[in-house]
């Protein structure tokens, strides 16, 4: 359920009213500037409880932009494309919060902000079932072909039914291996049961028993993933340890008919080394939402038939990405409000603010 804007203060609305006195009680509502353009409903809602800078445009805002543009606000609603490295971080000033419209917060150095006492929020859940849709749906795209079968009939190639035209692959009784068993990789495992399909899967940390009982999951060694998998999902947030996990050794490592799925961060997989896998066919196809240099696309991936491209749309459903940009604006109006944000990553800060209130 999409929260529905809070309806105004009335008691408040008569004081900003009355003559003389508006532009005074306005300045003293705390500042938020929103970094690019995000559902009306959150927009709203932010008006309602501060002072917004929004910049109404889908551009982003260079790292120098940034630190001009957030320089006597208390929060800031951003998108991944914002990076806040330690050095951005350290040049804002009183900055209670960064609310992130992302599950994923790669884009912010968060022990650096703790370090300096800014909290950082981000939206989990409300996108998991929506990714984990799509993921599926490019497994399902690149095995059975759908874009190469969409593309023949829009040029006017397709003249005769052929038995073996377009043939791809089976789905259904295969082996899924899924790195990373959190809220998206559980929500994959549960599509790919109902498709009767074997699951393996390999994560830092076991999934809890009652979820590998009821989903079948069997956890297994990174190496055995990638050899016994038929398709490998990647649903791990990008960090040092799973930067480029995905090389030319684990590619030569998967069956020359396996698919590579990729909707969690482009860094996991080097790019290039994927690209020259794809062409030798040391795999047979991937379906790639994510890259490693955002919005730029390696130019072999571009030539090739066998991997179905998407721009960055996993959590991309009207409802979704509607829920995402209200959670980020509650999250921020919580912290400028003097409460907890729900959706906090570092709670430290938060608990330190508390102890010293
Ligand atoms: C999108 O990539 C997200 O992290 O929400």
């Amino acid at each position: 359920m999409i929260p529905s804007p809070k309806k105004p203060n009335l008691a408040m609305s008569a004081l900003y009213a009355a003559p003389g006195m508006c532009d005074n009680l306005h300045s003293m509502k705390p500042a938020v500037l929103v970094t690019k353009r995000i559902f009306p409903e959150a927009i709203a809602y932010l008006k309602e409880h501060a002072e917004l800078d929004y910049a109404e445009s889908d551009d982003g805002m260079s790292a120098g932009e940034l630190a001009a543009r957030i320089r006597g606000k208390q929060a800031v609603v951003s998108q991944l494309m914002d990076k806040f490295s330690p050095e951005v971080l350290a040049s804002l000033d009183g900055i209670k919060v960064i609310a992130n419209v992302a599950v994923g917060y790669d884009n912010i150095d968060v022990p650096a902000a703790t370090r300096l006492g800014i909290m950082v929020t981000h939206t989990p859940d409300v996108l998991t079932d929506t990714t984990a849709d799509f993921a599926f749906t490019l497994l399902m795209a690149a095995a059975r072909r759908v874009v190469e079968g969409h593309h023949f009939v829009h040029s006017g190639q397709w003249t005769k039914w052929r038995v073996d035209l377009l043939v791809g692959q089976d789905i259904h009784h295969r082996t899924l291996g899924i790195f990373g068993m959190g809220r998206i990789g559980q929500a994959v495992a549960r599509r790919a049961a109902g498709f009767s399909m074997r699951i393996i899967y390999h994560d830092a940390r076991r999934a809890p028993e009652a979820v590998e009982k009821e989903l079948g999951l069997e956890p297994v060694s990174a190496e055995q993933l990638l050899r016994e998998a038929d398709f490998v999902s990647l649903h791990v947030p990008l960090m040092a340890e799973t930067r480029h996990m995905i090389g030319a050794r684990e590619l030569r490592m998967m069956k020359p008919t396996a698919i590579l799925v990729n909707t969690s961060r482009g860094p996991v997989v080097d790019e290039p080394a994927l690209a020259e896998a794809l062409e030798q066919r040391v795999i047979a196809g991937a379906g790639i939402d994510v890259f490693e240099n955002e919005p730029h696309v390696h130019p072999l991936l571009l030539k090739l038939e066998n991997v179905v491209l998407t721009p960055h749309i996993a959590s991309a459903s009207v409802d979704t990405r509607r829920k995402m940009s209200m959670m980020a604006a509650e999250n921020a109006v919580a912290a400028i409000e003097g409460r907890r944000p729900p959706n906090l990553l570092n709670p430290e800060v938060w608990e330190k603010g508390a102890a010293s209130a």
